[in-house]
């Protein structure tokens, strides 16, 4: 399966090559020049990220948000699929350090006329930004993307293969509340075959030393997937089980082209996440969904609601401070002048 491609990964040879080619002299931490995906990360630059992002969650509850880290940068949001948090989160992760921002979609975009991925690349790349946000619907596609372009890319989803800064933001919301990723029993469940959340998230709790199970019916699991060294469930109850983290995850309709379930009701019933389901789980563990959720469908509105065990609204802020973080690791990487470009 395509979910499951060797294709994507990104290999420690590619990434020192990424860094044999970058003009620029990446710092430690960080040393990359694009963040395309979980996969191919260390321990530490995972850890690196997410001890960055911690001081801008502070920074971000006080009055005066903004930093220069970014002063003279441009970021160019380019999203051809639809988006709100995650945009509106990338917008105000670069403004609050200074960047300029342009939000582009495929609505307003020459996409439109037909203008190809690549020469929209192309375009934009002329225009020197120093840093492109892209989400697009193919797996693979901002990977291609970031091989044409002199700038930084970061993957804001592609397809269902990764979306690098979600598993981040979910890590730190954990680790904030939880003091810790090591250890941790996490059940991620639901819709893991068209997943990037999944997949992103499973790359970095298992590099972080927690368990990973996955819960879902039999026909949302890919094959194969047990050698990421995952547990695979197909019933809520065991696979809930004592578990420290319920991570819910969307019904991906767009992505579907089959019915891979009877009914909305009959998946409520076995795998929406309820109180009767829940109940499996440690007394006080939390409940996540990376949104925008579906209530009644993957969620029971009263447990998405329940602001003592639900981490819901803490994973959005958790986003800003997380994709500051990655903004200015990889602008530390750029060069500090454009020579060179085009
Ligand atoms: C996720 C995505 O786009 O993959 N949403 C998000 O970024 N907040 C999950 C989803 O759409 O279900």
């Amino acid at each position: 399966m395509l979910w499951m491609s060797a294709l994507y990964a990104t290999s420690s040879s590619r990434l020192y090559c990424e860094l044999m080619n970058n003009p620029g002299s990446p710092r430690p931490g960080f040393p990359h020049r694009h963040l395309l995906g979980i996969e191919g990360l260390s321990r530490d630059e995972i850890a690196y990220l997410l001890e960055r992002a911690e001081g801008y969650v502070d920074q971000n509850r006080r009055a005066d948000k903004k930093k220069s880290v970014l002063n003279g940068r441009t970021i160019i949001n380019l999203f051809f699929e639809v988006s709100t948090r995650t945009r509106t989160s990338f917008e105000l992760a670069a403004k609050r350090l200074g960047a300029d921002v342009i939000n582009m979609s495929t609505s307003t975009s020459s996409i439109k006329k037909g203008e190809t991925l690549l020469d929209t690349a192309a375009t934009l790349n002329a225009m020197h930004p120093d840093v492109l946000v892209v989400r697009h619907s193919a797996s693979g596609a901002v990977s291609l993307l970031s091989q044409k372009v002199n700038c930084a890319v970061v993957n804001a989803g592609d397809g269902s293969h990764e979306h690098p800064t979600q598993a981040l933001l979910d890590a730190l919301t954990i680790r904030r509340r939880l003091g810790r990723l090591e250890g941790l029993l996490v059940a991620i469940c639901g819709d893991v075959a068209h997943s990037r959340v999944a997949r992103s998230n499973i790359h970095l709790l298992s590099t972080m030393g927690a368990r990973v199970r996955l819960v879902a019916p039999r026909t949302l699991i890919p094959s194969g997937i047990d050698r990421m060294g995952v547990e695979v469930f197909t019933d809520m109850a065991a696979g809930l089980k004592d578990c420290d983290i319920v991570m819910m995850l969307r019904l991906q309709t767009e992505r579907m082209h089959a019915n891979f379930f009877p009914s909305v009701r009959e998946y409520f019933r076995f795998f929406g996440l309820d109180y009767d389901k829940l109940a499996n789980a440690r007394h006080d563990a939390l409940i996540m969904h990376p949104g925008p959720m579906n209530r009644g469908v993957e969620i029971d509105s009263e447990v998405a609601d329940d602001y003592g065990r639900s981490v819901i609204r803490e994973q959005v802020e958790m986003g800003v401070a997380v994709r500051m973080a990655c903004l200015e690791a990889l602008a530390n990487n750029l060069p500090d002048s454009a020579e060179g470009n085009l």
